[in-house]
């Protein structure tokens, strides 16, 4: 082979490669504090496919509108949360990073898309009816069509598969109703069905002060999660504090034993150790040795993490430059799905004249 047609074969091998790679899209809505949930339900995994996916990762800006907020906050937030990714080791330079309001057309796919949505379907989040009752005085229509949003979030980018917590299931599966209308109405692939990846361990983290109850970012009482960037003597005391119940044995079984259950896969994820080894380790042991050794485990893993926040933090321009370059990369594969998705519904291209 010349040396011109072994470039042009290694280009062809490396073309074809990424476009054998699955694409990943997933990303979290831009309120609270990012949890350890957050982390060992999500982004944990999405840092693990980073290297063997095509994958994008954004903040969803445009769904924190569902609930009031303060326009300096969110802008502060944003930046935040956006420093917690790269600080928890998503890489700008190997996934797409964006903000959601920086690409129009996820709002442009939302509303083709609410079009074709039965109400009914709507009726049956259970989240919206959570969150409805939370926010009992602002039962905008925006909670109510968000999980529309987010169904456009994830076909304009035509991902294959989307890692998310356990609560995101059923927004999945509305997700995929909504590609069965709409390809059966316009054409199959235009739109590519997309499956939700749960992992076995952590989809679920618990509240440390009531584990019966998910853990939430947008929790009103503190001591129910840890923050990615909550100061080491926090950690501590929000661990040591949390429920447990009155026997002694420390044993995974999440019917009789929640709250213990819920620190075991916390130290199993983060440490990356079984629970049965877990278990064996701290058998004849008390409760407060596990939740010391816990509390070390978790100050580990989020020391670095938020040193590197405050550090990104106090640089806005770099923050704002990887924003960019993240918003033109995301931008140009979400403008091909929209410009199909409006011709297969009949919208008339703009004649530039
Ligand atoms: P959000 O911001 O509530 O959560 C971000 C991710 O964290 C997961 N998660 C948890 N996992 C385990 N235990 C917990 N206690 C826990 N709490 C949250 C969530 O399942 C999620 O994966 N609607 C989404 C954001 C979104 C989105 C999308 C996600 C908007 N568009 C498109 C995927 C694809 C949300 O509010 O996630």
């Amino acid at each position: 082979m010349s040396a011109f047609h072994s470039v042009v074969h290694r280009a062809k091998q490396k073309r074809y490669s990424f476009l054998m790679k699955q694409t990943i899209l997933s990303g979290s809505t831009v309120t609270g504090n990012l949890t350890l949930g957050n982390y060992i339900g999500a982004i944990q995994n999405w840092k693990k496919m980073q290297n063997d996916y095509d994958c994008l990762y954004f903040l969803a800006d445009l769904h924190a509108l569902t609930v009031s907020q303060d326009p300096k906050v969110l802008r502060e937030r944003t930046y935040s949360f956006f420093a917690q990714y790269l600080a928890l080791g998503l890489d700008p330079q190997k996934n797409i990073i964006f903000a959601q309001s920086h690409i129009h057309q996820h709002t442009e796919l939302s509303w083709v898309l609410t079009c074709l949505t039965p109400l009914g379907f709507l009726n049956r989040m259970t989240q919206f009816k959570e969150k409805a009752e939370k926010n009992e005085k602002n039962v905008n229509a925006g909670l109510y069509t968000y999980p529309i949003l987010m169904a456009s979030d994830i076909l304009l980018y035509q991902a294959d598969l989307v890692p998310v917590g356990e609560d995101q299931r059923q927004h999945l599966e509305l997700c995929r109703d909504l590609v069965g209308f709409f390809n059966n109405r316009y054409g199959a692939g235009i739109l590519k069905m997309p499956q939700a990846f749960v992992s076995k361990m952590g989809a679920r983290i618990m509240s440390l002060q009531d584990p019966t109850k998910k853990m939430s970012k947008s929790d009103e009482n503190e001591k129910n999660f840890v923050s990615i960037i909550d100061d080491e003597k926090k950690i501590e005391k929000k661990i040591k504090a949390a429920a447990t119940d009155s026997g002694t044995e420390i044993k995974y079984d999440v019917d009789n034993k929640a709250g213990v259950s819920n620190l075991l896969t916390i130290y199993s994820t983060l440490s990356e150790r079984p629970i049965a080894d877990l278990e064996k380790e701290y058998e004849g042991k008390m409760y407060g040795h596990l939740k010391v050794d816990l509390a070390e485990v978790v100050i580990q893993t989020l020391r670095p993490v938020k040193a590197k926040h405050d550090e990104l933090m106090r640089d806005r321009a770099y923050l704002d430059k990887l924003l960019n370059a993240g918003a033109e990369r995301a931008q140009a594969r979400a403008q091909k799905t929209i410009a199909s998705v409006y011709e297969a519904v009949g919208l008339l291209p703009r004649q530039l004249f």
